[in-house]
């Protein structure tokens, strides 16, 4: 076992006391960064990329090099576990994720074959484990997977959608279906997380990207409870440290007192949620994780490090010493100059060493 040479991150997701803040930017490995969009090129497509573990662990370390990140992030997508399902994921140029099949009836449903991660997402596993071993312990590396509600919108809608018609039209119409394949996915995401850990992640998150769309009964009874049920079937300890899960849901700051109820060790919030609110909300029962608007990264290093400084001071407006990651509210853009996540980062550490 090498030991971890930068272990704030986990530090501060488990509210231990830390020198400075932990940063990662979700997506930070993509497309904003000429060197993804070469290696991509050399992979000859984006799946081709995630299922190659040479190509995903340089295009996971890409970021590392530029920015002086406090963590890794496996590089695959959540839609690898549809696509083991058998639902057939691909990409076509200029548009979302699409799928051949979609899940539409109970009858869908129950076919749906067994899924075991290990084996029928093997190349992740090879992945996680190539990358972990090339990142020696310079920082550790996060697993993730997609909420079960936000992985059955794509499974429903058969790709990306705005209003989610095909969804919660199963939500209202025929809810006992739309139970029965976040059943099943949940059951699946649970195998899967625990395999990235044993595979070498130190962390895990669950996108739950679209929980947002939802109404506040639904949101509970839809999203919550199946990521509740996940958090209690993961591995929280690996190797006798601590493997801290974070659920995000876009669009969630609302939701707070819930998600606390989960028991999960952290929550990503978006932009719109004002830190320094969620912080007594949340109280000190757990780390919370965010909130830079992605967009911020289009300003000038002026601009950006003014904005960052401003989170930061929400992010210990109480006295706080801990319990906060700095991110951004969503995923990095494909447009941002890639000069720029270094002012975010850099003020990061440099401005919030005076709160702790
Ligand atoms: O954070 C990282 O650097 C790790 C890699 C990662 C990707 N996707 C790579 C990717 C992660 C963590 C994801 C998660 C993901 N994938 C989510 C949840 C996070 C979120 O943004 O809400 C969702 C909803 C998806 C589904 C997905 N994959 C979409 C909607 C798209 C197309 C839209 C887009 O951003 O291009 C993808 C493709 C995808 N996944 C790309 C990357 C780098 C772009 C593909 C390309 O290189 O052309």
């Amino acid at each position: 076992m090498t030991t971890l040479k930068n272990d704030r991150f986990l530090r501060a997701l488990l509210r231990e006391p830390v020198d400075t803040t932990p940063v990662w930017m979700m997506r930070q490995a993509g497309r904003y960064l000429p060197e993804y969009r070469e290696t991509r090129a050399k992979a000859g497509d984006f799946l081709s990329l995630c299922k190659n573990n040479d190509f995903a662990c340089e295009v996971t370390l890409q970021p590392l090099r530029r920015y002086d990140l406090d963590a890794a992030i496996l590089f695959s997508d959540i839609l690898t576990v549809p696509d083991a399902l058998g639902l057939g994921l691909y990409f076509e140029a200029g548009e979302g994720p699409k799928f051949h099949k979609t899940i539409r009836t109970e009858q869908d449903v129950a076919s749906l074959p067994n899924f075991n991660a290990k084996s029928d997402l093997d190349y992740v596993m090879n992945a996680v484990s190539t990358i972990r071993s090339a990142l020696g312990g310079q920082v550790p590396l996060i697993g993730f997977s997609g909420s079960p509600w936000t992985l059955a919108t794509y499974m429903v809608e058969g790709g990306s959608s705005k209003d989610f018609r095909y969804t919660k039209q199963m939500m209202y119409a025929q809810p006992e279906v739309l139970h029965a394949l976040l059943d099943r996915l949940a059951i699946a995401v649970i195998d899967y997380l625990n395999a990235q850990i044993d595979a070498g992640a130190q962390a895990v998150q669950i996108f739950d990207s679209w929980g947002g769309a939802l109404a506040h009964r639904e949101y509970i009874e839809f999203s919550l409870n199946y990521m509740q049920k996940i958090v209690a079937g993961l591995k929280r300890e690996k190797d006798g440290r601590k493997v801290p899960v974070i659920l995000f849901t876009k669009g969630g700051g609302q939701w707070l007192e819930p998600m606390v109820a989960t028991g999960a060790d952290a929550f990503g919030l978006d932009w719109t949620t004002p830190l320094n609110v969620a912080r007594q909300t949340v109280n000190g029962r757990a780390a919370l994780q965010g909130n830079l608007d992605p967009a911020t990264l289009y300003g000038t290093p002026a601009s950006i490090e003014k904005a960052t400084k401003a989170m930061l001071d929400d992010a210990y407006a109480h006295g706080e010493k801990t319990g906060y990651v700095a991110n951004l509210g969503h995923g990095i853009t494909q447009w941002v100059d890639p000069a720029n996540p270094k002012v975010f980062i850099d003020t990061v550490h440099e401005y919030s060493a005076k709160y702790l």
